[in-house]
């Protein structure tokens, strides 16, 4: 079914190539400036958006094998995910149960955790080994001092969790189905090539620029945007989308030639072809693919609010087909993949950061979304209903047996 929606897609982008056209919504849109600027609209979207919806806390290659673990930080919250013995992935708040001490720092491979302040032991998948001087300490129920564990489901070779231990909310449910779009990339079997952090503006600024072909051709000018034009249809599941340039063309696989998709049967219809564009996952990953290196590359973006409603930051994890077996290709990657860190750094976030520096001088009221800017709208819109839904709402929203009706 997920083959025929890309075939169904590619047709439409066809289409719309062939007549010089574009999917365009209704209205143009306004948002608030104070929905980027306001401190307690940025604590409201931590506590509603990343503190209760699955987040895509690793891609799956970033933890290839049991024992790998790594420690992060997502809005305040100390998270460890590890791949357990039996291959599975498992979040855990990253914090001892002795005194709440994180027991994990940066990442590696480890088949148990000491806690670094009194020595208290964790298994890899969260059960308590062993207290430090035991006799001394006292009776300690070993089975209710795990570690406490966050709802985690691997899809598609990205790994998801829910930071909040009681949730209710039906992870598969939350994915409408994008996981199976998702899988076409093949990434459970991909290769962790490089990963890196760079600061950002306000979360919905920076997110806001991912959602956006608009752009390209103009801030991106001198880098690569020339190529591009700078329009895209959307298509979504839920609050996921795809954003994809309406054309007939497709690049042949690790060429520079063309191909003309309208003189082609569909069934010769490369992989690059039906999945081009970039796949962003609600509510902060974007993936954008290419061909190169003898095979397919694709930059895994994923975005957190920081400290302040100012700050973001992004880990990029360059992620590719086959893991590079010779110089060429790895200097080759590399480049890329520098070439990628600096077009986000040097013009995406910084125009970024001048933007939000205006919206936060108070004297301009509104910002504005065209027709042909459908994805940002969905996604404030998608980030003003969450906000405003109750538990309740929300697993309404999500529910599984709604979704299968639709
Ligand atoms: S806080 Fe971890 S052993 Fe004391
Ligand atoms: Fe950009």
């Amino acid at each position: 079914m997920s083959q025929e929606k890309l075939l169904e897609m590619t047709r439409s982008l066809v289409e719309h190539g062939k007549a010089d056209t574009m999917e365009l919504v209704d209205e143009v849109m306004a948002v608030s400036a104070s929905d980027y600027t306001d401190e307690d609209r940025f604590e409201q979207e931590k506590e509603r958006i990343f503190k209760r919806l699955p987040l895509m806390v690793a891609p799956s290659c970033e933890l290839p094998e049991p024992g790998c673990y790594k420690a992060m930080d997502i809005a305040g919250i100390p998270v460890l995910v590890t791949r357990q013995k039996d291959g599975s992935a498992q979040a855990f708040l990253n914090s001892c149960t002795h005194r709440g001490n994180p027991v994990a720092q940066g990442s590696g491979k480890a088949t148990r955790f000491t806690c670094g302040y009194h020595g208290w032991t964790f298994k890899n998948d969260g059960d308590l080994l062993a207290v430090a001087s035991p006799k001394d300490f006292g009776k300690v129920d070993k089975a209710a001092f795990c570690l406490q564990k966050f709802p985690t489901l691997e899809r598609a070779g990205l790994i998801w969790a829910t930071l909040d231990p009681q949730s209710t909310l039906d992870m598969e449910a939350y994915l409408c189905g994008y996981d199976e779009m998702l899988d076409h990339f093949g990434f459970k079997d991909w290769h962790l090539f490089q990963q890196r952090t760079l600061p950002g503006p306000n979360w919905k600024t920076a997110y806001d620029g991912y959602l956006d072909f608009y752009h390209l051709p103009v801030l991106h000018k001198d880098t690569f945007g020339s190529d591009f034009f700078n329009r895209a249809n959307y298509f979504f599941w839920g609050p996921h989308q795809r954003l994809a340039s309406p054309s007939k063309f497709a690049q042949k696989t690790g060429s520079d030639e063309e191909l003309d998709l309208t003189e082609m049967e569909e069934k010769d219809w490369p992989i690059d072809a039906l999945m081009q564009g970039v796949w962003t996952i609600f509510p902060h990953i974007s993936i954008a693919s290419f061909y190169g290196g003898g095979g397919r590359g694709a930059m895994i973006s994923q975005l957190f609010p920081g400290k302040t409603v100012s700050e973001s930051f992004t880990t990029q994890f360059y992620v590719m087909e086959y893991e590079p077996t010779d110089d060429a290709v790895r200097q080759g990657a590399h480049d890329q993949f520098a070439f990628l860190e600096t077009v986000v750094a040097e013009e995406d976030y910084k125009t970024g950061k001048r933007q939000h520096e205006s919206l936060q001088s108070g004297l301009i009221d509104k910002v504005w979304f065209g027709r042909n800017e459908g994805g940002g709208q969905a996604f404030h819109q998608w980030v003003n209903k969450l906000v405003e839904a109750d538990e309740e709402e929300l697993n309404r929203i999500f529910a599984p047996q709604l979704q299968a009706a639709e």
